[in-house]
């Protein structure tokens, strides 16, 4: 096993709340590792942790064999780790490839004078959404007229922008019906073809049964659980998630 991502013993308190209790996480370069468990679990601060947006009380975080400190998002970029929201981040009125290339444009220069360079970003939001064997064709469409799959798509696209080796996506077809959850599903094994690390926070069991390799199971702040997914099935892992928070605390 070759974990491009080790959290251990991950605390983290806001006062005197305490969200995180000592998690650990170990995911494997290429996997679709799911991070599982019920409202309050700590699912959300560990991400949190991960993505830059908060700093751990104490703990330690690796990526790719080195220890990291991140203070921003930013931080967490720079080394390989982008985060898709709930809400996708994206700018509804602006096109498929404004999109994808915010804050990194592509200029070129005629005349002596910077342009930016629409059409090598056309062709490259082209390739990145190939690699997701996407069928959106017209990088010049807004946003706003896709569905919420193709959003995702975008979404996706724009991490993979970046570079991003770890993609970690948010409860990623909550809001979705049965026919684009299932194109988000193809995305992500797409992403995994495509030697790209995927973390997926999900409450739909079946989606992650369908989908992940590993499953970390978190309650009260702590891992619970670490199993295959192709251990169990949908009804199989609610219950272990059900039954996770009320075990024993370890000693
Ligand atoms: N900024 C914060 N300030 C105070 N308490 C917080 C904060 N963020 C999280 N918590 C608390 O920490 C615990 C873990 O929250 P977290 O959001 O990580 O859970 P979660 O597993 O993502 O839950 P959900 O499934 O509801 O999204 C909860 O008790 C929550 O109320
Ligand atoms: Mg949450």
């Amino acid at each position: 096993m070759d974990p491009i991502l080790t959290v251990r013993a991950a605390a983290k308190s806001y006062g005197a709340v305490t969200a995180l209790r000592g998690a650990d996480l170990t995911v494997a370069r290429g996997e679709v590792h799911a991070v599982c468990g019920d409202n309050g679990a700590g699912k959300s601060t560990l991400i949190k942790l991960v993505s830059g947006v908060e700093t751990p009380t104490s703990g330690e975080i690796v990526v790719k064999g080195r220890p990291v400190r991140f203070a921003t998002p930013h931080d967490a970029l720079a080394a390989g780790i982008a985060t898709i929201h709930q809400d996708l981040g994206l700018a509804p009125r602006m096109t498929i490839a404004e999109n994808i290339f915010m804050g990194s444009e592509l200029t070129t220069r005629r005349l002596g004078l910077p342009l930016l360079d629409h059409r090598r970003m056309k062709e490259m939001a082209r390739g990145y959404l190939g690699r997701l064997n996407s069928r959106l064709a017209d990088m010049d469409q807004p946003v706003e007229r896709l569905s919420g799959g193709q959003r995702q798509a975008v979404a996706i696209s724009r991490a993979l922008r970046w570079d991003a080796e770890i993609i970690i996506m948010d409860e990623p077809t909550a809001a979705l019906g049965v026919r684009e959850t299932a194109q988000v599903l193809d995305l992500i094994r797409s992403l995994r073809a495509s030697g790209v690390t995927v973390i997926l926070i999900s409450h739909d069991m079946n989606d992650v049964v369908r989908v992940a390799d590993t499953v970390t199971i978190l309650a009260g702040g702590r891992t619970a659980r670490v199993l295959r997914a192709g251990e169990v099935d949908g009804p199989g892992l609610a219950n272990l998630i059900m039954h996770a928070g009320a075990e024993p605390e370890p000693a």
